[in-house]
C-alpha cells in the first residue's frame, strides 16, 4: 500500500524527510511537490529504481527522465562539458521551474536518459523538494507523477488517483504553485533549442539566449496546420475529445457557441474549460462548465489547468471546448498543454 505524509511545504519535519529519504536510500519510489507538479521519485543513480519509475508510470522507455538537484556540484556530478552559459542560467532561473539538457557523464544510468548522451537536470523551487534531495544525498530521477497520458498531477490527490498502489510513500505538501512544468532547454544544440515550453517564458529565456530556437508550432499565429499526428502523441488527453478553438475572443466564442449546438443535436453531453470572462456569455448553454480562470491572469489559469482537465473528465462529458488562451508570456506552455490535450485539433474562428 501506498503511505501519504502530510508535510509543511514552506517548513517541512525533517523527521518526516528523513523517512521519505530512507525510501529513496532503499530503491523506493516517492511522489514529492514542486513548485510546478508533483513528481514521482526515485535515486537517479540506481538504474533499477529508475526502472521502477518507468513501470509504475507506464511510460515507454524512450522518454527520458529530469534529474533534480539541490545544489550546483550535483550538475558537474551528472553532466560534463557543461556550457558556460548553463550556469548563467542556472545563476537566475535556479531554483525554479527550468530544465537543462547537458551531456551525460557515465555515472548517469542509461535508462535515466533513454539510451541519450544526454541528462536533464533541474533544481526545483520547493522546499520539500529541495529538503528531500538532500537528505537522500543523491539526485532524484522525477517524471510527473501521473500515469503515462494523465495530466499532471498538481496535488496528492492526483497522484494517489493515478499510482496508489504502485509506489511506496506520497509526500502531501498542498497544491503546487506554478501548476505546469518546466520549460525544458536543450544546450547540446547550436543554438539551444526550446524542448518544452513551461513555468519559465521565452521571453525570459532570451534575455541570457537570445538565440534560442522556438519551434514555429509554438509561436505562429493565425491559422495553423494540425501539428503532424505522430508529434502530439496522446498527452495529458482527457477521455472525452477537446477541442481549442482559436481566433479572436468573438469570433471564438461564436464559434463555440455553434460547435456546443451541433453536438447538443447530436445528442451529446457538452463540457467546456471556460475563462471567467467567457462564463457570463456562456451561461445560457446547457453545458457543464470548469473555470479556469481569468484570461488576463495566465498563472492563475497554469495553477488550475491539470485540475480542470481532470475534473471535467471526471464530470464524463462527449466533447469538450476551450478557447485559445494565445501565446504570450506564461500562455504558451498553457496553449502547448491545451492542444497537446486536444491532439492537435485546434481550428480556427476567423
Ligand atoms: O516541472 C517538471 O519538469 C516536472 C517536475 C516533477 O520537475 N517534471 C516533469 O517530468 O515534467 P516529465 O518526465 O513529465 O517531463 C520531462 C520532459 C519530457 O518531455 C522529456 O522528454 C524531457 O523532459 N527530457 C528529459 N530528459 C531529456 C533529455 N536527456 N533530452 C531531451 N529531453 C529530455
Ligand atoms: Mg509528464
Amino acid at each position: 500500500a501506498t503511505r501519504v505524509l502530510v508535510v509543511d511545504p514552506s517548513a517541512p519535519d525533517p523527521r518526516i524527510i528523513a523517512e521519505a529519504a530512507a525510501v529513496i536510500e532503499s530503491g523506493g519510489l516517492v511522489a514529492f511537490p514542486t513548485e510546478t507538479v508533483y513528481g514521482l521519485g526515485a535515486n537517479a543513480l540506481d538504474e533499477r529504481a529508475v526502472t521502477r519509475i518507468f513501470r509504475a508510470k507506464g511510460r515507454p522507455a524512450t522518454d527520458p527522465i529530469i534529474a533534480h538537484i539541490a545544489d550546483l556540484r550535483q550538475l558537474d556530478m551528472l553532466a560534463r562539458d557543461i556550457p558556460p552559459v548553463a550556469r548563467v542560467l542556472a545563476q537566475r532561473f535556479w531554483p525554479g521551474p527550468l530544465t537543462l539538457v547537458v551531456w551525460r557523464r557515465p555515472i548517469v544510468p542509461a535508462n535515466l536518459s533513454a539510451g541519450r548522451a544526454t541528462v536533464a537536470v533541474r533544481m526545483p523551487a520547493h522546499p520539500v523538494a529541495l529538503a528531500l534531495i538532500a537528505a537522500a544525498g543523491v539526485p532524484i530521477a522525477a517524471p510527473s507523477a501521473n500515469r503515462f497520458s494523465r495530466p499532471s498531477p498538481t496535488t496528492a490527490v492526483h497522484v494517489l488517483d493515478d499510482l496508489a498502489g504502485c509506489i511506496d510513500l506520497v509526500l502531501d505538501g498542498g497544491p503546487t504553485l506554478v501548476g505546469i512544468e518546466s520549460s525544458v532547454v536543450d544546450l547540446t544544440t547550436d543554438p539551444p533549442r526550446l524542448l518544452r515550453p513551461g513555468g519559465v517564458t521565452v521571453a525570459a529565456l532570451r534575455e541570457l539566449l537570445p538565440e534560442l530556437i522556438v519551434e514555429p508550432r509554438y509561436l505562429s499565429v493565425g491559422d495553423e496546420a494540425a501539428p503532424a499526428p505522430g508529434m502530439l502523441l496522446r498527452h495529458y488527453a482527457p477521455d472525452a475529445p477537446l477541442i481549442v478553438v482559436a481566433g479572436e475572443r468573438e469570433a471564438a466564442l461564436a464559434r463555440i457557441r455553434s460547435e456546443v449546438l451541433m453536438a447538443l443535436d447530436a445528442g451529446k453531453q457538452v463540457g467546456m474549460l471556460a475563462f471567467d470572462e467567457d462564463v457570463a456569455e456562456l451561461a445560457d448553454l446547457p453545458v457543464r462548465i470548469v473555470a479556469l480562470g481569468s484570461a488576463a491572469n495566465p498563472g492563475q489559469v497554469a495553477q488550475r489547468l491539470f485540475a480542470a482537465l481532470r475534473e471535467i473528465e471526471r464530470i464524463g462529458v462527449d466533447l469538450i471546448l476551450v478557447r485559445d488562451p494565445g501565446r504570450e508570456g506564461l500562455r504558451l506552455a498553457v496553449r502547448d498543454r491545451l492542444v497537446r490535450a486536444a491532439e492537435g485539433r485546434v481550428i480556427n474562428a476567423e
